[in-house]
């Protein structure tokens, strides 16, 4: 197995506080991981340390054999820009652009391809997550869930070695949630490496392995991926559902 990201003993301080304490923790390309654990254990400061938002204080994230601990923020934001695709509870589109020009935005600034071909992969996203339909509309006048499946489009526009999510379905109701599942794991059996960040143990069913973080440290990490995906979701939720219990979620 290939791994995407190696992280060796990350630790993250902010001013006295230690607020992520010696993980070691893998991911192998293809994978879909998720992240779980109570507020404030260290969950969205993990994620921003693995795609490069922020720095590490000790310890080395390394993505595709580069480690990127140290690099400087110049460096990162292209390394972002070209190599990583981001989703938040919030979809952060411009709002005085439209829903497709918010898509092929960060397209044209990667410059890692022609803006006629940025054009044709927005063009297929946009069918593929069914938003064509709204891709002139001004983003106040689409739903939550389309919203959220143009901020991934926008995520996957220069074809991302890791999509990172937090909390992606948090603001959603249950059927614009399921989805935003369907997408994210269609997208995952197309070869996205996705990490995703969630309390919901719906969301983690579709995970190939659980990452259960207490007090910035991992705790405990549960493997899925003997479990088909879809035909078996119901039991999957079960599954986690208990294995969280026993851990005190
Ligand atoms: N920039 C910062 N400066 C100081 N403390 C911070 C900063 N960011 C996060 N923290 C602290 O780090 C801890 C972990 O925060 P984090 O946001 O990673 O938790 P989380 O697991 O994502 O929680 P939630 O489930 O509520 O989103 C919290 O105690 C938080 O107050
Ligand atoms: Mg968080």
């Amino acid at each position: 197995m290939m791994k995407v990201l190696e992280v060796k003993q990350l630790t993250k301080q902010f001013g006295e506080t230690r607020v992520l304490k010696n993980i070691d923790l893998s991911v192998n390309k293809g994978e879909f991981v998720v992240i779980m654990g109570q507020s404030g254990s260290g969950k969205s400061t993990l994620l921003h340390l693995l795609s490069g938002m922020d720095q590490t204080t000790s310890g080395s994230v390394i993505v595709s054999g580069e480690d990127i601990s140290q690099a400087d923020e110049s460096y990162m934001s292209q390394f972002r820009l070209n190599r990583m695709g981001f989703i938040f509870q919030q979809s952060y589109l411009l709002k005085n652009l439209t829903i497709r020009d918010n898509i092929i935005l960060p397209g044209f600034k990667s410059a890692k391809v022609s803006r006629e071909e940025v054009n044709q992969r927005a063009d297929a996203i946009m069918a593929k997550v069914g938003i064509e339909n709204v891709a002139a509309n001004d983003i106040k006048k689409v739903s939550g869930g389309q919203l959220q499946r143009a901020a991934i489009c926008r995520a996957l526009i220069n074809e991302p070695e890791i999509l990172f999510a937090d909390e992606p379905t948090g603001a959603l109701n249950s059927r614009a949630t399921q989805e935003i599942l369907d997408i994210l794991t269609n997208i995952n059996k197309e070869g996205t490496t996705i990490v995703l960040v969630t309390h919901d143990t719906k969301v983690a069913s579709r995970a190939d392995r659980i990452v259960y973080v207490v007090d910035g440290r991992v705790n405990d990490q549960l493997e899925l991926s003997a479990y088909e995906t879809n035909q078996d979701l119901i039991k999957r939720d079960k599954i986690i559902s208990s294995w969280l219990e026993e851990r005190g979620f």
